[in-house]
């Protein structure tokens, strides 16, 4: 069985690489914070990343996500965003293994109207975005065979996302003002982590692949925030003691310390073409989420 080494044990990526793997015949073995902080000092980070155990592949799925605390917390969030992704990949390098890092919509300013291909011009609009996109470029000019997927707007049933949230509220609110001027496409966890284990299985089945930056996200609609509140609210129809009454109001209306763009759509075919793997749409991915959160609540 190929063996990967996971760097993140709690968050919504992890935790579905970890149930997604067999499925893969993959064995992973994860660290988390408590093995080791991605935000103490390089040399720390370097300690730990070179004295991983021997592994066919790496996935990163740690990651600083809280996207308004980054504005005060740039260091931080640089540190495990911008730096971290580059130790580990040097480490890969010198090990000759692989590796697949994730990345996020939040790379490109928003200003567009058409979907984003992999190499569309990225120009963040926050301080998560600006430490991202240093990861990105810490890891492609690392000389590990590496590949880079972004995704978007990631949600599961039983972690804290903005569908978990939404049905959280639901339970004792029956009007909700949700953002509508922000358009994109969920990602459901558990597709997320099936599209990180095809590209590591990939990147270390054929050892020619050099990898590259791919674009994984829910296919289907294109919607925004308050769209995505709606069908939540609709799929969990029998389990919210009330019609939720869903306000489409504009960013402006709903200040955040971190701005996010306006259009982050992304065009996912270079991923499913060069990887032959399909991905599923995000309604598909909320069918699923929905059934792991209606057995939790
Ligand atoms: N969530 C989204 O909507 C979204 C959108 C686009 C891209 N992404 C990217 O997708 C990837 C997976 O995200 P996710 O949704 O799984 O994130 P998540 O649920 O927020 O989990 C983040 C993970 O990173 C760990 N982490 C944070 N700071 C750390 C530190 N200093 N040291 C060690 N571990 C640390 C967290 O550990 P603790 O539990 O100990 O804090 C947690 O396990 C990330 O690269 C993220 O940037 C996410």
């Amino acid at each position: 069985m190929t063996g990967v080494i996971v760097i993140g044990k709690t968050g919504q990526l992890a935790r579905a690489l970890a149930n997604r793997a067999a499925h893969h015949n993959i064995k992973i073995t994860s660290f988390g914070r408590s093995d080791c902080d991605l935000s103490a000092g390089s040399t720390v980070i370097e300690q730990f990343a070179n004295q991983l155990p021997a592994c066919d592949g790496i996935i990163l799925a740690a990651a600083y996500t809280a996207v308004d605390a980054a504005e005060d917390d740039r260091d931080a969030a640089f540190q495990v965003n911008g730096v971290a992704p580059g130790i580990f990949a040097k480490a890969c390098a010198a090990r000759d293994i692989p590796l697949v890092h994730i990345s996020t919509d939040y790379v490109f300013p928003g200003d567009g109207n058409t979907p984003l291909t992999p190499d569309a011009d990225t120009d963040p609009v926050n301080a998560y975005g600006d430490s991202k996109l240093a990861g990105e470029i810490s890891v492609s000019t690392s000389g590990a065979r590496a590949a880079i997927l972004r995704t978007s707007w990631v949600f599961d049933g039983d972690g804290k996302n903005f569908m978990t949230t939404m049905l959280r509220l639901a339970q004792d609110r029956d009007a909700l003002n949700i953002v509508a001027d922000q358009f994109g496409r969920p990602t459901y966890a558990g597709d997320l982590a099936d599209a990180s284990l095809v590209a590591i299985k990939k990147l270390i089945i054929d050892r020619k692949f050099d990898g590259g930056t791919y674009h994984v996200s829910g296919t289907g609609p294109v919607i925004n925030w308050a769209d995505f509140a709606d069908a939540i609210f609709t799929k969990a129809i029998s389990r919210i003691p009330h019609t939720v009454n869903v306000g489409r109001i504009p960013s402006s209306a709903y200040p955040t310390p971190a701005k996010r763009p306006s259009y982050s759509v992304m065009d996912t075919s270079k991923f499913e073409r060069e990887f032959s793997h399909a991905l599923p749409s995000w309604e598909a991915g909320l069918d699923a989420a929905y059934q792991v959160w209606a057995k939790r609540a």
